[in-house]
């Protein structure tokens, strides 16, 4: 096996790396190898975006899912989850508090919700382009057919976030009921590039049973799929589902893995996500020095937020999204970056679109 320091040395220049070399990192990380990756990488990341934060905000608006994700504390099984959905007009509503605040991109998200018929999410996503067109509308609402992603992308959807969760059909198949197959989330995302969307792909680091053979095929995904997006945050167990007593993923491996991921796929819009911010206080920030150039406030009325609950001690659930937005600016500019309200679109999609 060739020398760690030729493999990042061929990742930083490259963007490339072989599926044995990953494991490779994976099992020699070391602290120094670590700072050099997180070093190139969020030089990488300054090249493309500049010293730019791009914020999101999120609306998590049901909490209803007809799927039961072993990990998941919002899945159907969990008879302890208090049930929520806010209205179509609350979700506008919300949207547009978020506007005001400087969001110019607004995510969707929630549990596979048979409530949110097709007709209801365009209407949704056309009242939301229709009073704020400079607006881009991110979904994150799980897997649909063909026709249905089309017909959200037509009504005006511009991003999709569906987390392939794991490569590996065999390690699908051990975090899933038999229902759910990693052949059709993966069909999905292919469907959503073919369509149009900017998509987001990733994974939970840390899930059980994960090995680094599964991450390295997580990764070898990503760079085939060349989404525009990747969110990666720890597995963080949930007291109400079949993982309760399983260990978080690390720190430091979601930090390797951040830089690994801008190395490979440049101009990647990659989160510091809230999971990282909750197993470590400082988690969101050394996400950013480590690569990473989005975070995603909350922006859900303060009502609802602890009943989004898809894992134990989940951050900023009492704060007003005005207040979290004034915690993460004042975080952010203490390392030296910059909390910006473009659209923040992927580089390399607008130049080839
Ligand atoms: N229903 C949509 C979907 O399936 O893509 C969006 C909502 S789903 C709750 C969003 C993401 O939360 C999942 O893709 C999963 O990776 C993450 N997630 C769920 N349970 C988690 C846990 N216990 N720890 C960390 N992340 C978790
Ligand atoms: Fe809802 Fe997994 S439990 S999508």
């Amino acid at each position: 096996m060739t020398d760690i320091k030729v493999i990042s040395e061929k990742l930083c220049t490259t963007g490339d790396i072989t599926r044995d070399e990953i494991i490779y990192l994976l099992e020699n990380r070391t602290p120094g190898i670590q700072k050099t990756l997180a070093e190139k990488a969020s030089a990488r990341a300054r090249e493309y975006y500049g010293n730019k934060v791009f914020v999101r905000g999120l609306i998590e608006f049901t909490n209803y899912c007809r799927n039961d994700c072993y990990y998941c504390g919002i899945r159907c099984g969990n008879k302890n989850a208090q049930r929520y959905r806010l209205s179509i007009d609350e979700i506008v509503e919300c949207a547009s508090y978020g506007y005001g605040l400087g969001f110019r991109t607004i995510v969707l998200q929630g549990g596979e919700d048979q409530f949110f018929t097709d007709d209801k999410m365009t209407e949704i996503i056309r009242a939301i382009k229709r009073e704020h067109p400079d607006c881009a509308v991110t979904l994150s609402i799980g897997e649909k057919s063909y026709e249905t992603y089309k017909a959200f992308f037509d009504a005006g959807a511009d991003r999709y976030l569906l987390r392939h969760e794991t490569a590996d059909f065999g390690h699908y198949a051990k975090l899933h009921p038999a229902n759910l197959s990693a052949e059709n989330r993966q069909r999905c995302l292919f469907d959503l590039k073919k369509i149009g969307f900017q998509t987001g792909a990733g994974f939970m680091v840390g899930s059980p049973y994960q090995t680094n053979e599964n991450i390295a095929d997580d990764l070898l995904f990503l760079k085939k799929l060349d989404p525009e997006m990747v969110g990666i945050g720890p597995f963080i167990p949930h007291k109400d589902t079949v993982f309760a007593d399983r260990k978080a993923g690390e720190l430091d491996l979601v930090l390797y893995l951040l830089s690994i991921i801008r190395l490979m796929l440049p101009t990647v819009l990659l989160p510091a996500t809230t999971a990282l911010g909750t197993i470590d206080p400082r988690g969101r920030e050394l996400g950013i020095l480590a690569g990473a150039n989005v975070v995603m406030p909350n922006l859900s009325p303060v009502g609802v937020r602890k009943k989004y609950d898809l894992y134990d001690n989940k951050i900023c659930t009492g704060e007003e999204a005005a207040e979290c937005m004034n915690c993460l600016k004042s975080r952010i500019s203490r390392i030296g970056y910059e909390i910006v309200t473009d659209r923040g679109d992927n580089i390399k999609y607008v130049k080839e679109h």
